[in-house]
């Protein structure tokens, strides 16, 4: 996925354009570029890889204008390369554009504007679009508007787009279909955006596109409307994120940063949600469809990623605590398959961003099947929150770093919540377990924070292991998914490559591996299957294999048999992820360090995918 940003007001718009592609990094950093108009004359400055290099050419070079349009891509079509690098310019550059998202008949149209003449820069889809809306202002398309909406009605595929013209320098229009898109508006000036957090520091007051809506920017405000030409009533949403939790306040990468900030992120959640007097949950998000609840006698989770494990885990505890039947689905799998749901199933997508392509067409594939929606977001006003009967906003704050770490514990802290609330609401937990559970759950932040006592420790555990080639996950139950999710991790930031497997496994192909280079990292809290992964542990030493564990604090058994012990607070088995996850954080992070890779933007990867 992509991040586009435009501006029209009365600053230096390569500034305002640059500060806002610096926070819409995690969108993607395969190349960079901008485009500027002062009167007729258009700047065009574009560089590949990281922002820093566009920043320098800017420096040396710099572009005029009070109007300009930027993008910062994760490559799709073409590799990352300068002339692949966004805005693209039409056949006489009269017209540039930035694109987020696929246009799936690029090469058809290609072919035909190629007859007609045209020729092509770039290997991207997106090219095409800058000389349809050229042709058709060749053509007799009046106003840019005009032409924009002539090209769009020739193109298939997902799109956020922004587009300027020379003939029209006072202009953007924008407009987009699958791929998010923001208007801001400020005073005397106006922004569009892929997301909230590119322009918080400049207005809270936004308007969410909606999908074939288009949007006419100049320097007299803006005015929105369908593709089709008729009205649309808009709503202006005042933001209230802190703008300040979009820096690093001192940390050295906002991974780190944000797996330090889940203690106060969870208690942030549990003070939002919870009637502390009366240990009562306030879930207005569930009650607001509390009879599709209570009819439902199925629950289906779907999700992609880091949002994926947190589903795994949610199937456990949502059977657990509301003793409803619970499926796990991947997205990207559950979108094209054939699913067996009781009508009246209730469907629940978990997603960070809101934006995920997978995610968001399952969910409406389920809604087409008539069945009930709930999702849980970080992104207020995220496309899978506004396309769901229900929304749980998660409050993580915003996640920059690309690898997800607060966005997961945040997810899980509010299935519990959830599944708590449902729980009770279904009459199947009784209202003293209830407050017991709720109990627990409000000594979480203060364990969690106590997590980090062992951080310097963890560190070290990187310097020693940081050189190995192979890693293995292991947990049981609830913790296989965390397995998995520490796997992740290590993979995403370190490029160490990793496995994870239900522990009971091991023995069924996996433990071929195990030799003196293997590292396995086992999830061992005090649970039901202690001795089960404790005979696992020493199967793996009997084979000279590795084993760093995640243990209860206390448990001197374990030190017998692991070469590294890391210890977290004990808590009830069913909540352990919560915990377990930070050290799992920790271990890739410091690895990943120690490696010398780019911990918050490692390579080929994208914060949450808007494409199929
Ligand atoms: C990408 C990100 C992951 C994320 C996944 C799902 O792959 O790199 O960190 O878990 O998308 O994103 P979502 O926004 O739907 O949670």
């Amino acid at each position: 996925m992509c991040g586009i940003i435009g501006y029209i007001g009365k600053k230096n718009a390569s500034k305002i354009i640059i500060e806002s592609l610096q926070r819409l990094e995690y969108r993607g950093y395969d190349s960079a570029g901008l485009a500027t108009l002062d009167g007729k004359d258009l700047y065009l400055c574009r560089e590949v890889g990281d922002l820093q290099n566009l920043i320098n050419t800017i420096q040396e070079f710099p572009v005029k204008g009070s109007l300009g349009i930027g993008h910062t891509r994760w490559a799709t079509h073409g590799e990352p390369s300068k002339i692949n690098a966004h805005p693209h310019t039409g056949r006489r550059d009269q017209v540039a554009i930035v694109h987020n998202g696929i246009i799936e008949n690029y090469e058809q149209l290609k072919e035909k504007l190629i007859g007609k003449g045209h020729k092509f820069k770039s290997e991207t889809d997106s090219e095409v679009i800058a000389h349809l809306i050229e042709q058709y202002l060749d053509n007799g398309a009046q106003i840019l508007e005009q032409a924009v909406l002539c090209a769009l009605m020739d193109i298939k595929g997902t799109y956020a787009i922004a587009a300027v013209s020379k003939k029209e320098p006072n202009k953007i229009v924008a407009a987009r279909c699958g791929s998010p898109l923001i208007l801001g508006v400020g005073d005397n000036e106006t922004f569009i955006a892929s997301d909230t957090s590119a322009i918080i520091p400049y207005t809270r007051k936004i308007v969410f596109l909606e999908d074939f809506q288009v949007a006419v920017i100049d320097d007299q405000g803006f005015k929105i409307s369908n593709i089709n030409g008729s009205s649309v009533n808009y709503n202006i949403t005042e933001i209230d994120w802190d703008v300040t939790a979009a820096q690093k306040k001192g940390y050295a990468h906002f991974m780190l940063k944000e797996i330090h900030e889940q203690p106060q992120m969870v208690k942030k959640i549990l003070n939002e949600k919870l009637d502390f007097k009366n240990l009562d949950l306030k879930i207005d998000e569930l009650i607001k469809i509390k009879s599709q609840i209570l009819a439902a006698h199925q629950l289906i989770i779907q999700a992609c990623g880091t949002s994926y494990h947190a589903a795994m885990i949610g199937e456990i505890i949502f059977e657990y605590f509301t003793n409803l039947h619970t499926d796990v689905e991947i997205s990207s799998e559950f979108r094209y398959k054939h699913f067996i749901a009781e009508q009246g199933s209730l469907v629940i997508s978990i997603t960070q961003s809101g934006e995920t392509a997978d995610t968001l067409v399952a969910l409406k594939k389920a809604k087409q099947r008539g069945l009930n929606t709930f999702s849980l977001c970080n992104v207020v006003g995220s496309s899978i929150a506004r396309e769901s009967d229900s929304v749980f906003y998660i409050h993580a704050g915003p996640e920059i770093g690309v690898a997800s770490t607060k966005a997961f514990t945040a997810q899980l802290f509010s299935l519990y919540l959830i599944s708590i609330f449902l729980g009770a609401l279904k009459k199947n937990i009784k209202p003293e377990l209830k407050n017991s559970l709720i109990k627990d759950l409000t000594y979480i932040p203060s364990l969690m924070s106590r997590v980090f006592d062992v951080e310097n420790y963890i560190a070290r555990c990187a310097d020693k292991y940081h050189e190995f080639r192979d890693f293995y996950f292991l947990g049981r139950g609830i913790n296989y998914a965390s397995a998995l999710e520490g796997s992740l991790k290590l993979k995403e930031v370190s490029y160490i490559h990793s496995s994870a497997y239900p522990a009971g496994e091991l023995k069924h192909g996996p433990i071929a591996l195990v030799t003196e280079n293997m590292v396995t990292v086992c999830i061992v809290p005090k649970s039901v299957t202690y001795d089960k992964m404790m005979s696992n542990i020493q199967e793996i030493k009997a084979r000279k294999g590795k084993v760093i564990a995640i243990a209860t604090e206390g448990d001197e058994q374990i030190k017998k048999y692991a070469d590294d012990v890391i210890y977290i607070p004990e808590v009830q088995e069913i909540f352990s992820p919560l915990l377990v996850a930070i050290p799992l954080q920790l271990l890739a992070y410091y690895i990943a360090l120690k490696r010398g890779c780019n911990v918050d933007k490692p390579r080929n990867l994208s914060k949450g995918i808007a494409v199929d």
